[in-house]
């Protein structure tokens, strides 16, 4: 949520900067700036809008001359927390009178305090947000040595932050900092790059430093130095980025999400490969760290998530239950920490993040740990805080999702969960054949997934009948139920149809009054235990009007004849099917979006990680 990037090095800052927000864009784009110094004094650039504003606003701001000598800034692309997105909230925040810019992502929980503190004391603010404040304290306290006065205002700020600080008299170094907020930083030859997202860093260099909680780092062209909040040093170690550039671009695809779409066959095929046994007919997830022994006394799964990573835990929690006999329980994490969980040595939790940053997964973590239990992380950005923080887990090995909404994370979630429930299952009351069985449905997932993205122009014909409608319901039941959330999820987010997934047995409890002549409901019938009863509410929302698009299993003409439209998905494992019969959906909410002109990899209000409560 937001985006920061930092550059100091030979190279014209602006144009890195700006580059390096483009990347970073999906995390926040409703108003973006960069400031840089040049001969002894800060300059800044904002504009309300997205960094394509920015970027065209620098062009007129400053000559090419300024632009050449500019050798070190800071820039920031805004999802909006404190105060409307206008140009004046957009960051870098500034202190003039001490000459300090600040960008900044978090949120500062006791700014209104310090705001008026700093008030009383002459300081004249000119935004709404809490990040105005930090730069203003910083100011306070600057008397030339920029680290001290850095740890000293971080000392009297509550929340979370992660922050680039620059000094007009100092042009040689940055000062990064943070708490609660990603922060990663490029060690490249003459050059350091500092980013919320290795995105950013990637076209400059592999080698990067990720920083802790509680860490504050001096950036210079020529490395890096890195101390704790008292300027006591600690030391960090040099990671290699796993991912390459072109993987963080379009590669021809209109959007980023349809390009994440297609992907799915081969990230899912890197989410498993090397973890199946077949042999053994169970997988091999090194990374959860456990003896068999340790497995067989977990006597719960306990899923946390929040949005997409929430549902895959839901198809979890059927997986788990259904092959491994056992209890499983699926908790929002905003809630989690709140409600004081019963939770204890015996329950395995598994965190699911795409981003491994979200601020509510992250809080439900710490609690667990607290309470001392078995916590592992379900992340796909490596070195993320919440795969740190849970120090074992399987990553996803999705490659990086730059579209809003999640896609192929989502269903490499799954293809995971699937996997450590076989492990889980086969400790327990699960047979060699049953493993072997399923460890063959699995490994087939990227087939299932291919032979539906097959279907792309298709269901894009398809989606022509459901585009002009302003409401939509997802039905469906058993594991197929947290596929119809996911679908209407993914619906409402990107085409601003409201679109509601229910179980389809709750429809005839209430929301079947709100069924009227035309109203879509999409059916996901695939062919799995109760199939039958959900065919059974389609008949029910038929006879009230509403046109039925079915997310049926090829060759079942019983289902197809229920419906006016449909999508085949292969004949597979019930589990391993809400693997396809999701991606279907996908491609459905796409092509809807695409046809009401919506802005698909960026849809309004939202950020791709969620990095405040
Ligand atoms: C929806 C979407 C969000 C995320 C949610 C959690 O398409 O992407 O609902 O799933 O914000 O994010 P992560 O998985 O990064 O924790």
């Amino acid at each position: 949520m937001c985006g920061i990037v930092g550059y100091i090095g030979q190279s014209s800052a602006p144009s890195i900067l700006v580059s390096g927000l483009k990347r970073l864009e999906y995390r926040g784009y409703d108003s973006a700036g960069l400031s840089i110094v040049t001969d002894g004094s800060i300059q800044t650039c904002k504009a309300a809008g997205k960094v394509a504003a920015l970027d065209e606003r620098v062009g007129t701001t400053w000559t090419g001359d300024d632009l050449e000598k500019a050798h070190v800034g800071i820039a920031h692309t805004r999802w909006a927390t404190h105060g409307p997105p206008t140009e004046v909230n957009a960051h870098p925040h500034h202190d003039l009178n001490s000459g300090i810019a600040l960008v900044h992502n978090g949120i500062i929980e006791n700014y209104r305090s310090l705001r008026q503190r700093l008030e009383a004391d002459g300081h004249t603010f000119l935004s709404e947000t809490d990040t105005e404040v930090l730069a203003h304290l910083i100011g306070q306290g600057y008397k030339g040595d920029l680290v001290q006065a850095v740890c000293d205002a971080l000392h009297q700020v509550e929340g979370t932050f992660g922050i680039a600080v620059i000094a007009a008299d100092k042009p040689d170094q940055i000062i990064t900092a943070r708490r609660g907020s990603p922060i990663v930083i490029g060690v490249g030859n003459g050059e350091t790059i500092i980013a919320s997202d290795a995105a950013a860093i990637i076209s400059h260099t592999r080698q990067v430093i990720y920083l802790e909680d509680n860490d504050l780092a001096i950036v210079t062209a020529d490395g890096v130095e890195i101390r704790d909040f008292n300027s006591v040093p600690v030391t960090r170690e040099v990671a290699e980025l796993g991912f390459d550039a072109d993987a963080a671009e379009k590669g021809g695809y209109e959007h980023f999400m349809l390009k994440e779409i297609h992907e799915q066959p081969e990230s899912l095929a890197n989410a498993i490969r090397g973890r199946l046994d077949f042999n053994l007919g169970s997988s091999v997830l090194s990374g959860m760290g456990t003896s068999s022994r340790d497995l067989a006394e977990i006597n719960r799964v306990v899923l946390l998530g929040c949005g997409t990573s929430l549902h895959a835990g839901l198809v979890g929690e059927y997986a788990f239950e259904d092959l491994a006999d056992l209890h499983a329980e699926v908790h929002q994490a905003a809630e989690f920490r709140y409600r004081n969980p019963l939770i204890g040595r015996s329950d395995l939790v598994v965190a699911i993040s795409q981003s491994g940053e979200t601020a509510d997964t992250l809080a439900a973590v710490r609690e667990a740990n607290q309470k001392g239990a078995f916590v592992m992380g379900l992340c796909n950005v490596v070195g993320s805080t919440i795969a740190r923080e849970t120090g074992r887990g399987v990553y996803l090995h999705a490659g990086p999702e730059i579209s809003v909404a999640s896609t192929k994370a989502f269903t490499c979630q799954v293809a995971v969960l699937l996997m450590i429930a076989l492990k889980l299952a086969r400790g327990r009351r699960y047979s060699r054949e049953q493993g072997m069985h399923l460890a063959k449905q699995i490994d087939s997932i990227p087939e299932f997934v291919r032979a539906t993205i097959a279907q792309n122009e298709a269901i894009a014909e398809l989606a022509r009948h459901y585009a002009d409608n302003e409401h939509a319901f997802f039905i469906g039941r058993g594991c197929m139920y947290p596929v119809a959330l996911e679908g209407a999820l993914k619906l409402k987010e990107i085409s601003y149809i409201h679109a509601e997934g229910y179980h389809a047995a709750e429809l005839k409890h209430g929301p079947i009054a709100l069924l009227e002549e035309g109203t879509p409901v999409i059916a996901i019938a695939t062919d799995i235990p109760g199939k039958d009863k959900t065919l059974g509410n389609v008949e029910e929302c038929r006879a009230r009007g509403a046109r039925i698009l079915g997310v049926i299993t090829e060759g079942d003409e019983e289902a197809a004849a229920y419906m006016d439209d449909v999508i085949r998905v292969p004949a597979c494992d019930p589990l391993v099917s809400t693997i396809p019969a999701t991606v279907a959906l996908q491609l459905l909410a796409y092509h809807i979006a695409r046809i009401r002109g919506c802005e698909i990899d960026q849809p309004r209000n939202l950020a791709k990680s969620v990095t405040v409560e």
